[in-house]
C-alpha cells in the first residue's frame, strides 16, 4: 500500500499545556484512519495542524498525495476538512452564505 501521510513526533504546546506530544502515524492510500481519545487528548489540535491551520512545534507532517507531474497544485486544494462546528451565519440565508463563499473562494489578487 502506499503511504499519503507520514506524522512524525509532533508536538504541540499551548503556554504551558502539551496539547499533543510526540505524536507519530501514518495512513495509507484507500485507508480509512480516525484518532480517538477522551476529551482535551489533543485529537482537534492535531487535526488543525494536518490541515495547516496551526503549525507544529516541533516534529514533521509529509504529505504524497501530489503527482509530481502537477506539483504546483497547492496542497489545500487536494485536502477536505468539516470541522465540529457548522461554519454557518445564522442572519444569512444560505443562499446568500454559498454566494458569499464562492466570491471569497476567487478573490481578486490585484486586490491585495
Ligand atoms: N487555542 C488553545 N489555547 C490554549 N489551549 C488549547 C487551545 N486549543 C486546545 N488547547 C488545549 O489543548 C488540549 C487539547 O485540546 P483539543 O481541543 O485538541 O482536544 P480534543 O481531543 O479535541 O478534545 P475534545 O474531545 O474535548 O474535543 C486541551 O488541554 C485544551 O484545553
Ligand atoms: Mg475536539
Amino acid at each position: 500500500m502506499k503511504e499519503i501521510l507520514k506524522v512524525d513526533s509532533i508536538l504541540k504546546q499551548f503556554g504551558k499545556i502539551n496539547a499533543v506530544s510526540n505524536l507519530s502515524f501514518s495512513v495509507q492510500k484507500g485507508e480509512i484512519f480516525a484518532l480517538l481519545g477522551p476529551n482535551g487528548a489533543g485529537k482537534a489540535t492535531t487535526v488543525r495542524m494536518l490541515m495547516d491551520i496551526i503549525r507544529p512545534d516541533e516534529g514533521s507532517i509529509e504529505y504524497f498525495l501530489i503527482d509530481s507531474s502537477k506539483s504546483q497544485i497547492p496542497l489545500s486544494s487536494q485536502l477536505g476538512y468539516l470541522p465540529e462546528e457548522r461554519g454557518l451565519y445564522q442572519e444569512i440565508p444560505i443562499i446568500k452564505t454559498l454566494e458569499f463563499m464562492g466570491e471569497i473562494g476567487k478573490p481578486d489578487l490585484s486586490l491585495f
